[in-house]
């Protein structure tokens, strides 16, 4: 079913758990991701990056996301992740999406408020969610830009004036999380966390799930993040095991079987998660 993310977030905060969003590439990890926040009684939400976005079409993803959401029997909220363009932002709105997050976090705070601004006018005006960021998110974006670096962190006075100025609906925080595997044990700034939380009191986003330590994900949820959100986990569940059952396929006339124990490890693999953060039971 379709439905509100800021009722999610809201109810999420009070609750003492976690919205979690997934990263999808196409039908069949998004029919696994689905299928686990319905056997688990999550809501949830699915995020396409602007790649997966480009390569399929506005309209398509617009349509398949819409689909799902209205299909499934949980609450499902299809929302478009880390686009760095105005312009894809709005023609995702006009096509269905219900909640976008503007990625313009690499630039200086005035640009970053310049970029976030008309995408906040413009979801708003249409009743939809907009994630923006401050700090960085270490690792490999999607556009395969390397960030690292010390100074990731959020900066508890820019995040008040950044939520003023923009009228964000949740922040992205970099806190120490980073995009893909970590190659050393990644310690979340909790304290910043908590620092920016007690400043703003917004809607608080982890980004860089996949590999976070279990005690870590939780403090994080306890100290004010809302969201959390994985992708590296599903990709790799879903391609590793499809290489696997590659091997074994015998000729026939649909991939429908072929699909069936990936779209089983992306389930399993969300189902993890979805317990982790204390969304199962909370559809
Ligand atoms: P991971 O790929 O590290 O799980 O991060 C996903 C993410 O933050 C997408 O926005």
């Amino acid at each position: 079913m379709q439905s509100n993310l800021a009722t999610l977030l809201q109810r999420a905060e009070e609750g003492k758990y976690a919205v979690i969003t997934f990263n999808y590439s196409d039908l069949w990890d998004l029919k696994g991701i689905i299928r686990a926040a319905e056997e688990e009684r999550a809501p949830i939400m699915v995020a396409a990056v602007p790649a997966i976005v480009h390569n399929h079409g506005v309209k398509f993803i617009g349509g398949i996301a819409q689909a799902a959401a209205e299909s499934s029997t949980v609450p499902v909220v299809p929302h478009l992740d880390h686009s760095n363009s105005v312009a894809l932002c709005m023609d995702v709105i006009d096509h269905g999406l219900r909640s976008v997050m503007i990625d313009a976090s690499h630039l200086p705070f005035k640009e970053n408020v310049s970029i976030v601004r008309p995408v906040v006018e413009y979801a708003h005006a249409r009743g939809v969610h907009v994630e923006g960021e401050l700090g960085r998110i270490m690792g490999a974006n999607w556009e395969g830009v390397f960030v690292d670096g010390t100074d990731y962190l959020t900066d508890v006075r820019e995040a008040v004036e950044f939520i003023k100025q923009t009228g964000v609906d949740s922040l992205a925080v970099g806190i120490g999380s980073g995009h893909g595997f970590y190659t050393e044990t990644p310690h979340l700034n909790i304290e910043r966390l908590s620092e920016i939380k007690a400043a703003t009191g917004a809607k608080l986003v982890l980004h860089g799930g996949t590999g976070l330590p279990e005690d870590q994900i939780k403090d994080a949820i306890r100290h004010g993040i809302n969201k959390i959100n994985v992708g590296t986990l599903i990709y790799t569940s879903y391609l590793t095991t499809l290489k696997k059952t590659l091997d074994s396929y015998e000729d026939q006339n649909y991939s429908l079987s072929l699909f069936d124990e990936a779209v089983a490890a992306v389930t399993e693999a969300a189902r993890g998660w979805i317990r982790t953060v204390g969304a199962n039971g909370k559809a």
